[in-house]
């Protein structure tokens, strides 16, 4: 049973932080994967962010000032329909299970907008995420403006509602670190099932079945995103997402993957070797990253500034490819000359939450922003070695990430992901066993 309360606090807060005017925030349409069938639908996170509630065809106005309210437009009731696509809660339930303060059917929302657009300084609206979504609105505020002899008025500013929502956003409840905490752990079972099951021989969709499994079996809805289960030189291209190819002896085995619970992502990379042991150059390259994913996650603490353990986790493994032959010069050198992008492309995390990519702001007012207690972001870099004339020939083809998800804490930070395994020694042991 969700926390009603939680969704409800969120509405006033918006509420308060919007000061005045009306938001729109519409949840995601319906998506067709040919004909008739449809993508498994998934609810726009803003969306879901303020209301808990589900169902498509729905949208959420919160108007500010004197008369504070929140307004739902969902599906009505229809036994027919229900019949097929099962149950709706309909105006009146959606009313009383979540606890909005007005709830009408969409089939109103053309005639319904128009009347609550009308005499408010301001609409707060994601434009430009959806194309028709846009249109419609442009229609509702040009028909306020159509009554101006009337003396009504039409708002006179449009504010980025997602602004607001992505501060929110940003800042994890208690209970969605717990929903996180429990995402975490069902896809570091996922992973430690993935390493128990591969041999070589097996084939990359097979172990992302293994995933899937695991992912399902505890209730997580659906994988966060597409898993990455990438073999040898497969390991290389960031986001692989074929997942046919048989696993070789004396390969590694990428696995970025993780499931979505009740709306939250987690987000967990492992690499391991396909038949238990690391080879020496891959145990070199292993450790490497791995130690520069340790700078990381030291560096992810109150007060530091977001791009700080990306610089860590840089330290580390630019002496590592200096000393590996992989790049030449002095450490300050490479990070100038930024050669160790040939091996290291992309940044050290992202934000973490109702997306796997979430919302909020890496920067403010041109500065990275420090980081807080309460903030969820993953720590992953990693290490990619493409064949090229001037690479040591035993590095090729190697591809390492190791990517955990933390929350900032008071004094440091918490890894919600530790259990799944990461050093040499418990990866190796749990395959032998
Ligand atoms: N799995 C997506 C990412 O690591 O950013
Ligand atoms: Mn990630
Ligand atoms: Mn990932």
């Amino acid at each position: 049973m969700k926390e009603i309360v939680s969704f409800i606090n969120r509405r006033h807060q918006l509420i308060q932080h919007m000061e005045d005017g009306v938001a729109i925030i519409p949840t995601a349409p319906e998506a067709i994967r040919n004909r008739d069938s449809h993508y498994l639908y998934r609810f726009d996170s803003y969306f879901y962010y303020l209301t808990g509630f589900t169902e498509p065809e729905s949208v959420l106005l919160l108007v500010a000032g004197e008369k504070p309210r929140s307004v739902l437009f969902c599906r009505d009731k229809d036994i027919e329909r229900e019949i097929w696509d099962g149950f709706r809660h309909g105006p009146e339930g959606a009313k009383e299970v979540f606890g909005v303060d007005e709830a009408y059917s969409i089939s109103r929302l053309d005639e319904l907008a128009p009347q609550l657009l009308a005499n408010q300084p301001r609409l707060h609206y994601s434009l430009g995420a959806d194309a028709s979504w846009d249109a419609r609105v442009t229609g509702w505020l040009n028909q306020v403006r159509a009554q101006v002899r009337g003396g009504v008025s039409a708002p006179a500013e449009i504010a980025d509602v997602r602004l607001l929502l992505d501060e929110m956003r940003l800042f994890k409840s208690e209970g969605e670190i717990a929903i996180m905490r429990r995402a975490a752990e069902i896809s570091s079972g996922a992973h430690r099932r993935a390493m128990r099951a591969t041999k070589p021989g097996s084939t990359e969709y097979e172990i992302e079945a293994e995933l899937i499994h695991e992912f399902r079996r505890h209730g997580a809805q659906s994988p966060a995103y597409h898993s990455i289960v990438a073999g040898g030189a497969n390991a290389c291209v960031l986001h692989y997402v074929f997942n046919d190819a048989p696993l070789r002896d004396g390969d590694l085995l990428l696995i970025d993957a993780g499931c979505e619970l009740d709306g939250y992502a987690s987000d967990i990379t492992r690499t391991f070797p396909v038949n238990g042991k690391f080879s020496s150059p891959q145990r070199d390259l292993y450790e490497l990253v791995l130690a520069s994913q340790a700078a990381a996650i030291e560096a992810v603490r109150p007060g530091n500034h977001w791009n700080a353990p990306h610089e860590a986790a840089l330290q580390v493994l630019v002496r590592g490819f200096i000393d590996f032959g992989l790049c030449k010069g002095t450490v300050d050198a490479v990070l100038e000359s930024g050669d160790y992008r040939r091996f290291y492309m992309h940044r050290t995390g992202h934000w973490l939450g109702l997306d796997v990519h979430d919302a909020g702001e890496y920067k403010k007012n041109g500065e990275w922003r420090l980081l807080e207690p309460g903030m969820a972001l993953t720590v992953e870099p990693g290490c990619y070695v493409r064949p090229a004339d001037n690479v040591p020939e035993h590095y090729w083809n190697i591809g390492i990430r190791i990517e955990d998800d933390a929350v900032v804490t008071q004094q440091g930070c918490d890894i919600i992901t530790q259990a799944a395994p990461k050093s040499v020694a418990d990866i190796e042991a749990l395959m032998a066993s």
